[in-house]
């Protein structure tokens, strides 16, 4: 079986920088027309001056005639000025603004350490009508780990949203029940991300015969009643639910650690993985929606004029690709994967 589609976009990608760059980019670029780049390089993406950088090493990291555009995100911290809100606004390549709580994640120590000394910044984006996407979890070490999601609702975004009526929020890689049900009840301006590995799996796949590094990303996988939740999000048709796949690339050695890195590779066989869940769910018929129409309305940008093929095809990822002086253990590796990329636009 071959399935046609106009070209999906992934709205929430980690595409590194230097060596883990050059490694990467090839994966999101064959299979997407557009990416929303995440800021959180070791150095953080700050500045709209520094966007433009980092936007011109990813281009010069792209294979010769490739046509694809990463679209760029500044990394929001205590001191985001109002004034670098517009210049990201005028530059035309920034499209969105990250909220990282501080130490929630990987190179998050620069995030917002409270709300209260974002006000500004949080004011000036509704102003300019540039979305904030949004890591959502609490980092209360009080906050029993599978909750932080849920407790994020309640006492942080909740009152973005409310505060800032006119504020286009993207609330990134949902993972519960509850995250979908306030998405839903938030209406048009308030978006949401789904990653492949929270549509396929639950919290056993951490634990599946042992302990699975390469399974663990942050938000965390949830128990299956919230993948449940999220396959009904992603295939029901729902404007405000669209591809993200965080897909996040750390070294073997960075996984396979004693305290190893959240963050799954699935940029490999991305839009390969959607189609799996999709066709689980017996709703092959909106992958289409989800994956190449959603986000980009809601971005207020056009939508990809060409097309992709997926073919219902088994085949076997490689078990490592090489990453800098390490490797790269993607999703499946090793296992088998249902669909394949295809020609595009057919065949
Ligand atoms: O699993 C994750 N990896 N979650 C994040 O929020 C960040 C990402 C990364 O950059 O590695
Ligand atoms: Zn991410």
């Amino acid at each position: 079986m071959t399935l046609t589609l106009a070209r999906p976009d992934d709205w929430h990608v980690h595409l590194r920088d230097g060596a883990a760059l050059a490694a990467v980019v090839r994966h999101t670029a064959a299979r997407f027309g557009r990416a929303v780049v995440m800021p959180n390089l070791a150095a953080p993406v700050t500045t709209t001056a520094l966007a433009a950088d980092y936007r011109r090493r990813i281009l010069a990291a792209l294979p010769p005639d490739c046509r694809f555009e990463p679209l760029m995100t500044l990394y929001l911290t205590d001191r985001t000025s109002a004034g670098e809100i517009g210049r990201a606004r005028a530059s035309g390549f920034v499209h969105g603004v990250k909220y990282y709580p501080a130490g929630a994640t990987t190179n998050s120590d620069s995030g917002v350490t409270g709300i209260e000394r974002v006000r500004a910044a949080l004011a000036a984006l509704e102003e300019h009508d540039l979305p904030l996407l949004v890591h959502g979890e609490v980092t209360d070490p009080q906050v029993d780990a599978f909750d932080r999601e849920s407790v994020f609702i309640d006492r942080v975004l909740d009152g973005i949203v409310r505060g800032h009526p006119r504020l286009r929020v993207v609330f990134e890689h949902v993972t519960t029940r509850e995250a979908v049900d306030f998405v839903r009840a938030a209406g048009p301006r308030v978006g949401a991300t789904i990653t492949p590995q929270h549509l396929l799996l639950s919290r056993n796949a951490l634990f599946d015969g042992g302990l699975r590094p390469h399974h663990y990303c942050l938000p965390v996988l949830k128990r299956e009643a919230h993948r449940v939740a999220l396959v009904e999000a992603a295939t029901g048709g729902e404007p405000q639910f669209f591809l993200g796949t965080d897909s996040a690339p750390h070294s073997r050695r960075d996984k396979e650690s004693a305290c190893g890195c959240a963050g799954v590779y699935t940029a490999h066989a991305a839009i390969e993985l959607y189609a799996e869940a999709f066709d689980a769910a017996g709703r092959l018929d909106r992958l289409e929606a989800f994956a190449s129409h959603h986000g980009a309305d809601f971005y207020g940008l056009p939508r990809n004029a060409d097309a992709i093929s997926l073919v219902r095809e088994r085949w076997v990822p490689p078990e490592s690709y090489a990453f800098g002086d390490d490797e790269l253990v993607p999703f499946r590796a090793g296992g088998t994967i249902a669909w394949r990329l295809g020609a595009p636009g057919g065949g």
